[in-house]
């Protein structure tokens, strides 16, 4: 039993399988055939913040496999004073194939995943969002066809998506290059974390959007303030004002991809004109959620 608690509990290779596995239910999805590989499974989804892309794609995904779904959204009492974590896991196992969690603590999903008897996937927490640079990096590979070598400059916050981005990047041969403003970079736990797990990695840290963008392939940004993070999203807005990802920003990688999570705060992050344009892959990347944890799903539970 495997859980997918942070993107390094999967190995390269690991990936490249699950990509394999993706294609082939996107071809097949794309010729109107569905793959009933998991057949009378059924997937728990547990969210304690919102979701659009992460809960439909996984629900999605196991209809199109045959499986079905249950979405515990907050009258389920997860987290709270009605029950511990840990017996919340311990039952839910008894009724789920696998748990799909959303959490506003890292802590928490992994106490779930420690009483769980089944697989737990991380749907997003506060520290990464292991799905979302998955389908991230299956989208760049579509693009490019080998993704070894290409650069991914983030532009924004070192959050959650960007640190998840930086170890698959890393496992995959990608250069990661994260512009932030002094006091969003990585924190110095992380950074250690990212030097023992992947020594020889091309993880590059800077205050310069333009020298970031200028070798890259992909250009990747994300909201200013998380979830979670309302209360300082003034102080936000001002510190990554220059971060923004225009148009003019854009000139200096004309061959970029661009690329977002989404949702996205339009104006802020990111202008009409690059997340509309023509290097924008942004709706492409939230199609490949479902493709990528369709893979993801059958590699875990597919017998
Ligand atoms: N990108 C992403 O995880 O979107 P949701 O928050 O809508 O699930
Ligand atoms: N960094 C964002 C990602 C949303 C998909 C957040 O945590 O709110």
């Amino acid at each position: 039993m495997r859980h997918i608690l942070v993107p390094e509990d999967l190995s390269a290779h690991e990936i490249e399988a699950i990509f394999a596995i993706s294609k082939d239910l996107e071809t097949k999805y794309a010729a109107g055939l569905r793959d009933a590989l998991l057949p009378g499974r059924m997937l728990a989804l547990v969210f304690e913040k919102p979701s659009l892309r992460t809960r439909v794609s996984f629900e999605a995904a196991m209809a199109h496999l045959g499986g079905s779904s249950v979405f515990l959204g907050a009258d389920a009492g997860f987290s709270s004073s009605r029950e511990s974590v840990a017996d919340f896991g311990r039952v839910l196992s008894e009724y789920a194939d696998a748990i799909v969690c959303r959490s506003k603590s890292h802590d928490t999903i992994s106490a779930l995943a420690a009483a769980a008897s089944v697989p737990v996937i991380n749907g997003l927490s506060d520290y990464c969002h292991p799905c979302q640079a998955l389908a991230d990096i299956y989208t760049f590979k579509q693009h490019v066809g080998r993704i070894a070598g290409h650069t991914l400059a983030f532009v924004g916050d070192g959050n959650n998506v960007a640190r998840s981005l930086a170890v698959v990047c890393g496992l995959l041969g990608m250069r990661f290059v994260l512009a932030a403003p002094q006091g969003y970079e990585f924190d110095e736990p992380f950074r250690n974390h990212l030097k023992s797990l992947l020594p020889n990695a091309e993880i590059v840290e800077t205050t310069d959007a333009v020298a970031a963008v200028k070798d890259a392939a992909v250009v990747y940004t994300d909201v200013w303030a998380s979830m979670g993070q309302e209360k300082e999203r003034a102080r936000r807005l001002e510190a990554f004002a220059p971060y923004q990802v225009n148009e003019a920003l854009m000139k200096h990688c004309p061959d970029a991809i661009f690329m977002h999570c989404l949702p996205a705060r339009r104006g802020e992050e990111v202008t009409d004109g690059v997340i509309d344009g023509p290097q924008s892959v942004v709706v492409e990347e939230a199609a490949n959620r479902m493709h990528v944890q369709k893979g993801l799903l059958a590699w875990l539970l597919a017998k």
